[in-house]
């Protein structure tokens, strides 16, 4: 079977572990130091914070930025679950818009029409691995005063004219084991601000700045030394496994045929977290079933989008956003990961190919 998705580790990572298990320093330590250290440098910005997971990294980054009930952030119906979630963990409202039928982004131009008085954030999802188009989203947010969290959580190493996911405001990253680096379980935050550094490394501790005394609500979001060990050698392989999945996104994009290979505006470094093909007429869920028979995994990111998932239309009611119904009918992800072969890329092609050629 040629699985969607495959974690790379190596000697490196048991060698991190079992220096830590040694160490005796087991929760949040000095890896967990280095860990960010490397991170924020990877990104290019001031701070890294880290946390358990990307919907941890979210919920903070939210909390650090002060936004609550009544107010309204702006982000994508067409992502994982968890972005959103985010918003409502905090007691705010998501207010969606639709994406970019081409990359899977969302659309800058409807944002400014969905902008309200309580609108207090822009958060953007890179999706598959590509950033948003961040031009147009950051002039809108500086003209309303909106703040910008990024949902960097399938964008490591992802960047737009040179700068990085997770540098344009505060960014938000997972570590889960199908990203294209993992922690086992984790997440981080990015910033240059020095005091939304500060506010997450609190909110991450129980609200503590001074020990056992509490000043806010907090939580217990802590990285541990165990699982930042990890980080912090898949982050050295980064570089490295991010160009293998370009190098077998090119492969696809050259050689697949009766499907919309995915599209890459100028200017756009694509990291390919997933390799996401559109199947026209219909056809998508017949092509993943013979993809199945020919032992191939495939994905589907996502089938519903958001505002149609059921505890939305119960809290929100039925809202409409014809892109992102359309690619949740139309998107199929194929196994891009740095563990395939020249044979595992080639079988895919020939499968898909042979597949679209019947008609
Ligand atoms: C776009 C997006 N946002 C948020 C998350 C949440 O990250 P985690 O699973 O680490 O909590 C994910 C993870 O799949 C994601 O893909």
């Amino acid at each position: 079977m040629i699985s969607i998705a495959k974690p790379v580790m190596g000697d490196e990572e048991k060698k991190a572990v079992m220096e830590v298990l040694d160490s005796g320093i087991i929760a949040q330590g000095p890896k967990v130091k280095e860990f960010e250290q490397n991170f924020a440098e990877m990104c290019g910005v001031k701070h890294a914070i880290a946390t358990t997971s990307g919907t941890t990294a979210l919920h903070m980054a939210l909390l650090a930025h002060g936004i609550g009930p009544g107010d309204e952030v702006i982000t994508s119906p067409f992502t994982f679950i968890a972005s959103a979630n985010s918003v409502l963990f905090v007691g705010a409202t998501p207010v969606f818009v639709d994406i970019d039928p081409k990359t899977f982004n969302m659309d800058p131009s409807l944002v400014e029409a969905a902008i309200t008085p309580n609108t207090k954030a822009i958060m953007p999802v890179h999706l598959y691995g590509m950033v948003c188009d961040m031009g147009p989203l950051m002039e809108i947010a500086k003209k309303h005063g909106l703040v910008m969290i990024e949902d960097a959580c399938q964008s490591h190493g992802a960047e737009l004219e040179g700068t990085h996911a997770g540098a344009f405001g505060t960014g938000t990253f997972s570590l889960y084991p199908t990203k294209n680096m993992t922690s086992a379980e984790g997440g981080m935050i990015t910033t240059d601000d020095d005091e939304i550094d500060e506010l997450c490394r609190v909110i991450r501790n129980h609200g503590m700045r001074r020990r056992y005394f509490h000043d806010q609500l907090g939580y217990n979001f802590r990285m541990t030394d165990v699982h930042a060990a990890i980080g912090n050698a898949q982050l050295m392989k980064l570089p490295a496994n991010n160009e293998k999945r370009r190098t077998n996104a090119k492969f696809y994009n050259e050689n697949l045929q009766g499907v919309t290979v995915p599209f890459v505006p100028q200017g756009f470094h694509h990291v390919y977290h997933q390799y996401t093909i559109r199947v026209p007429d219909g056809k998508r869920d017949a092509v993943r079933e013979y993809l199945k028979e020919n032992e191939i995994g495939s994905e589907i990111y996502y089938p519903l989008p958001i505002h149609q998932q059921g505890f939305y239309i119960e809290q929100f009611g039925e809202q409409t956003f014809p892109q992102a119904e359309f690619a949740a009918e139309e998107v199929l992800s194929l196994p891009v990961h740095p563990l395939l072969s020249q044979s595992d890329l080639e079988k895919v092609v020939k499968t898909i190919n042979s597949f679209m050629s019947k008609g």
